[in-house]
């Protein structure tokens, strides 16, 4: 057993547009989340995951980045993050910075004079090719909608782009670009940083000659399969490793779309030699159609089980796995998978903190907030979503009811609205007007009232962190084994965790109405009940489980 201590750590991730205005411009800021150190210290988190806080235009909130060592002006200044950082180790608590380096603004310096001619320095530090009879030079979309690829007048050229036209790739079979980011990771590290979530770091290898992408049905464009975990991906993050990681005690994640398990087992391996672990999306693309996110299908529970669990038996001592719902990009389970109550947020929890890996919290997940109705487009913020709705609805593909039904469900907007600390107005997170609008239901969901109250999903999630952070089954949770239980069945969610002969059983009802279960006799010795969202939970032979009953008992 490889004890470390990011094994053993839960994340809380922040989001600083959407987490706490300090100077009422309506924008969160460094010195708002500074003020909140002390509700997270509370919450028992022991890592911040930090989202974009660098100068950027803000195309995509931050995830197009013009300068990588200076502070959005929105947020703060670097004094601002200094203190942050200072006084987040003062409260036992790291700091994780996002590293958006697959690509950058097209604000950025180097892109501005990769741009400026064809035999500028920089040309080579971007993805430039020669148009296909007046066409882009292959067919690959860009995950914004429309074409990854853009015309630029001044060399008649195209230059790539796999999200937004304003966040051009960068040419990572440069080694002058892997230079330049090495450098500045070391100078983030020097700071006192704690390590880096690595934005879209599958993507950073172009298979050679661009090949044309598959056309999935119904779309225009091929698809992106030709940017994903390609042949030098896991040569160029060896090299990141040996010239930076291992020179500090970082923590690492890699976002990696599209990963495949044989890929994870080489981005994550236990031998150290690439990242402590990645973000798989194959459970949170369970809920999408044939025609992908935009719709409001909901999970079918067998398959998410299955699924959760091919990840924890197939990692098992080769690599270690990351546990998330919810982040930035993702609506938010209690909605997705939940009921939007109070008592399926704790059920879902449950099912997440007792598995094998780290678990991430995303903020406003531990209050149980919840999808927003945004009624109309105009609401909206997010790229992404405008972009799709321009496209779909322009194209006449969906209605301009489906698509914000889709959006509801699945939009990317629903994790960024502000987060609910009380019930004045604009729920205490900006006196000022906020970027996006607040979801309306912040006078019934909020931290200040879920501090005081004991049954609350913020001191359930508490109680979760604390169990798996320091207690008795610390180590158990951390490191156990685990086993799936009840396979077949669509309501149920259990397992077991086994450490040493010690063991832990999970058991969740996941549906809003009474269930019937029988327990396994060999199951049957319960010793110590952990955790539960109804009192007296008892392990009995047949039980019935009321709505969203979940329990944890070592057995
Ligand atoms: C993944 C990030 O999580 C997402 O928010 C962003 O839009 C894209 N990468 C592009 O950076």
């Amino acid at each position: 057993m490889d004890r470390n201590w990011w094994k053993e750590s839960v994340v809380y991730q922040i989001y600083p547009r959407s987490f706490c205005d300090s100077n009422g411009d309506g924008i969160g800021d460094l010195r708002g989340i500074a003020g909140k150190l002390d509700y997270l210290k509370e919450l028992g988190i022991n890592v911040i995951w930090l989202s974009p806080v660098y100068k950027s235009p803000n195309d995509d909130n931050g995830y197009d980045i013009s300068d990588y060592q200076d502070i959005m002006d929105e947020f703060g200044t670097l004094q601002d993050f200094d203190d942050l950082l200072k006084s987040a180790h003062e409260h036992g608590i790291k700091i994780v910075m996002d590293l958006v380096v697959n690509h950058t603004s097209d604000e950025h310096p180097w892109f501005v004079e990769s741009r400026s001619s064809k035999d500028n320095d920089k040309r080579d530090f971007y993805i430039w090719r020669e148009g296909r009879n007046g066409n882009p030079p292959n067919n690959w979309g860009s995950c914004f909608s429309g074409p990854a690829w853009e015309y630029d007048e001044k060399t008649d050229m195209y230059y790539l782009h796999c999200f937004s036209k304003k966040q051009p790739d960068l040419n990572w079979d440069n080694p002058k670009v892997r230079d330049e980011v090495f450098r500045m990771m070391r100078w983030w590290c020097d700071r006192g940083i704690d390590g880096f979530r690595m934005d879209v770091i599958s993507m950073i290898s172009k298979v050679p000659g661009l090949p044309d992408g598959k056309v999935p049905d119904n779309s225009k464009y091929g698809g992106l399969e030709n940017t994903t975990n390609g042949p030098h991906v896991h040569e160029y993050l060896q090299e990141m490793n040996k010239k930076v990681l291992s020179k500090y005690d970082l923590m690492t994640v890699g976002e990696c779309a599209g990963v495949t398990i044989e890929e994870a087992k080489k981005y994550a391996s236990l031998d150290g030699k690439e990242l402590n672990m990645v973000f798989q999306f194959e459970h949170v693309g369970l809920d999408y159609d044939e025609n992908g996110k935009w719709t409001t299908k909901r999970f079918d529970l067998r398959e998410l089980k299955n699924n959760l669990s091919k990840w924890q038996y197939e990692l098992e001592g080769k690599a270690w796995n990351s546990l998330f719902w919810d982040n930035h990009d993702q609506p938010r389970i209690v909605s997705r998978l939940g009921d939007n109550s109070p008592l399926s947020a704790k059920s879902i929890a449950t099912v997440l903190h007792f598995m094998k890996g780290t678990p991430y919290v995303y903020q406003g997940e531990e209050l149980g907030m919840t999808n927003c109705s945004f009624g109309r487009i105009e609401n909206c913020r997010d790229i992404e979503e405008i972009n799709a709705y321009k496209d779909l609805v322009g194209s006449g593909k969906m209605s301009p009811e489906d698509m914000m039904a889709g959006i509801e469900a699945k939009g990317r907007d629903n994790a960024r609205t502000p987060m609910q600390w009380d019930s004045t107005d604009n729920a205490g997170f900006t006196t000022g007007k906020p970027w996006i609008m607040v979801n309306p239901n912040y006078k019934e969901i909020n931290a200040e009232d879920e501090l005081k109250n004991e049954d609350s999903v913020f001191n359930y999630y508490k109680k979760l962190i604390s169990l798996r952070r320091n207690s008795k089954w610390s180590e158990l949770i951390v490191y156990g084994d685990y086993k799936l239980l009840d396979e077949e069945s669509s309501h149920v969610f259990s397992y077991i965790r086994e450490l040493n002969g010690r063991r832990l059983l999970v058991l969740c009802n996941m549906t809003d109405r009474d269930i019937n279960y029988k327990c396994d006799s060999k199951y049957l010795s319960s010793k110590e009940l952990l955790i539960s969202n109804y009192k007296d939970a008892a392990l009995t032979e047949d039980m019935n489980l009321k709505p969203w009953f979940s329990a944890v008992w070592e057995i």
